[in-house]
């Protein structure tokens, strides 16, 4: 089983419609996935249209692998299922603040996942703290969407400089460009800058699209309602060139 998450401490620049879209793609080749929408908003829960149980269970969450195993619930997509978002989560870092060796909890519960799951995606909230941490230490890969403007260029910098300080695994994170609009003159130079700086950008880049955008309409991977687009072979596109990074991770 590997683990793979969709991380950026900022805010709306993609990581639940890659999270989606991703999970998706691996479902659809025949790899038994499990999604766990781990913001409070449960942007990802909604757009497969699965509701969050009524309990309030974030405090359990962290505890045992049996108690997550009781909120698995099933998509509308074959070898694909969902732990949707509780607003409860949003206690996360306060609650792994109490916890004794908090960061490697998430790694260790979701162990117990590897019977059943051959993949497991994050979709995380834009925050850095306790929960990031733990999802830094149990992902195998961090996938990180990165809008080539100035201050995501320094969000970037700063979450490789975070790495540095705190020991994490540099190579562990993969960043690639989103919401990409090629008429931009700043687009395009940030694009450059950023690629001489790091070498480990993937190839594909996700552009900005109007498709992407319904899915909060369609409630849909982007592959359902719009296959021939240019935005959904970008999504297959990044997920084939995912696979050979997922696997020898
Ligand atoms: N490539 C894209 N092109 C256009 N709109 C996008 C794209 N990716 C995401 N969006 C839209 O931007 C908003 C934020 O995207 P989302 O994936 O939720 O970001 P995050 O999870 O990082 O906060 C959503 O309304 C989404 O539909
Ligand atoms: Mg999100």
């Amino acid at each position: 089983m590997r683990v793979i998450s969709c991380y950026s401490m900022k805010g709306g620049v993609g990581k639940t419609a890659t999270a989606v879209n991703i999970a998706y793609w691996a479902a659809k080749s025949g790899i038994k996935t499990l999604l766990i929408d781990l913001d409070p908003q449960g942007a990802s829960s909604f757009y497969f249209r699965v509701k969050p149980t009524k309990k309030n269970w974030g405090s359990k969450f962290f505890k045992a692998y049996k108690e997550l195993v009781q909120h698995v619930k099933a998509s509308d997509y074959e070898n694909l299922d969902i732990i949707p978002a509780h607003l409860s989560f949003r206690n996360f870092d306060t609650m792994l603040g109490d916890y004794n060796k908090r960061t490697a909890r998430l790694r260790k519960i979701l162990k117990g996942m590897s019977k059943e799951y051959k993949l497991v995606v994050l979709d995380c909230p834009p925050t850095i703290g306790y929960l990031s941490e733990s999802v830094f230490t149990a992902s195998d890969l961090i996938f990180v969407p990165v809008i080539p403007t100035t201050l995501s260029e320094r969000t970037y910098e700063q979450l490789n400089q975070f790495f540095k300080k705190f020991n994490y695994k540099r190579n562990r994170l993969v960043p690639f460009f989103s919401m990409v609009q090629m008429q931009k003159v700043l687009h395009k130079r940030t694009m450059e800058t950023m690629r001489s700086r790091y070498n480990n950008f993937m190839d594909t880049i996700i552009p900005f699209s109007i498709d992407i955008e319904n899915m909060g309409e369609h409630r849909a991977p982007v592959d359902t309602y719009a296959r021939s687009r240019p935005a959904n072979k970008a999504y297959f596109s990044l997920w084939k060139e995912m696979i050979p990074l997922i696997k020898k991770s």
